[in-house]
């Protein structure tokens, strides 16, 4: 595991390619362990979660959603829900929850994918499938899904040179900004 915080934000990089050797529970339980450290508005925590582990659903969601194949092959999925009666900011909590769960998983070095649009179109037939298929109330959103495996691919860490974006930053007006 590495200590260093800015060395895991660095690493953590989409990974849509796994090897078929599973997740274990103890992982999936420090993903979301992590994700529930996360800060949410009046610490109203609407994050619920789903452990998948079933490849013939999780074919029908990549199927559902038309992206490549990623879902239907990672070992397990966390679907990230929300529950909108707990918190209007249920879509910034729950973001914050996955964030951390990208980052413990970075930490682990598993490789995780972060998918979901919950407000369009796109997004309505995965979660009228899992509302079929799995029982996820009607109250209860789908926020995203997050892939989950041993990664088959590599993926560079970030440097600073190609993130730390000063042209980004306004010094206490807009439009004031920084020589590069
Ligand atoms: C809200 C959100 C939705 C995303 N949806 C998808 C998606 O549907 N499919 C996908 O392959 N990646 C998805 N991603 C991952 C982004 O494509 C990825 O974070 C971005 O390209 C930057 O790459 P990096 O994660 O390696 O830094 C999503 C990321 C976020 C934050």
């Amino acid at each position: 595991m590495t200590a260093n915080l800015f060395d895991v934000l660095r690493a953590r990089r989409t990974i849509r390619r796994y090897t078929p050797e599973p997740v274990s529970d103890e992982d999936i339980d420090a993903l979301l362990e992590a994700a529930m450290y996360a800060p949410s508005r009046m610490d109203r925590r609407p994050w619920r979660f789903i452990v998948l582990r079933d490849q013939a659903l999780q074919q029908e969601m990549a199927d559902a959603l038309g992206v490549r194949n990623y879902l239907a092959e990672a070992p397990a999925l966390i679907v990230v829900c929300a529950d909108p009666a707990a918190s209007p900011t249920w879509m910034m909590d729950i973001s914050a929850a996955t964030e951390n769960l990208l980052l413990a998983a970075a930490d682990r070095d598993l490789g995780a994918a972060w998918v979901g649009w919950p407000e369009s179109a796109w997004w309505q037939p995965v979660e009228a499938l899992l509302r079929r298929r799995i029982g996820v109330p009607d109250d209860i959103r789908v926020a995203t899904v997050v892939a989950v495996g041993h990664p088959a691919e590599e993926r560079a860490p970030y440097t600073r040179e190609e993130r730390f974006d000063v042209t980004l930053i306004h010094d206490g007006r807009w439009g004031n900004k920084r020589l590069p």
